[in-house]
């Protein structure tokens, strides 16, 4: 695994998100719960853009679109596409259920990095 710096610590507050890319990936960055999260920024479901997915109380991202969610730790889905109701199950077969690519992270000399 080689860990890459990817953003100065300060540039993340608490609660905040943004996107940086790490070798041709768009890595979302999570400041959530006192913990920095490094997930891909694409939805396994159709590659749409995670950036603005909300967060569970046990620690899940939603994707904005079909609302897939995803454990920020692990990855796995906890759903898949249900949403819109009813068509969100018809949506769900156009791609097998997937996992959510995550990353390692750590703080060091004042910036985040992020193992890939
Ligand atoms: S694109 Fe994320 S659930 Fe469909």
């Amino acid at each position: 695994m080689n860990w890459i710096k990817v953003l100065a610590q300060d540039e993340l507050p608490k609660d905040g998100r943004t996107v940086v890319k790490v070798e041709e990936r768009a890595i979302l960055l999570l400041h959530h719960n006192n913990q920095i999260y490094a997930v891909e920024n694409s939805c396994p479901h159709l590659k749409l853009p995670l950036k603005k997915g909300k967060i569970t109380e046990d620690g899940a991202i939603v994707c904005p679109f079909h609302r897939s969610a995803f454990d920020l730790t692990t990855g796995n889905p906890v759903a898949w596409t249900p949403f819109p109701p009813g068509v969100g199950k018809l949506l769900g077969m156009i791609s097998t259920e997937k996992s959510l690519s995550v990353f390692p992270t750590r703080i060091e000399e004042g910036s985040i990095w992020v193992g890939i």
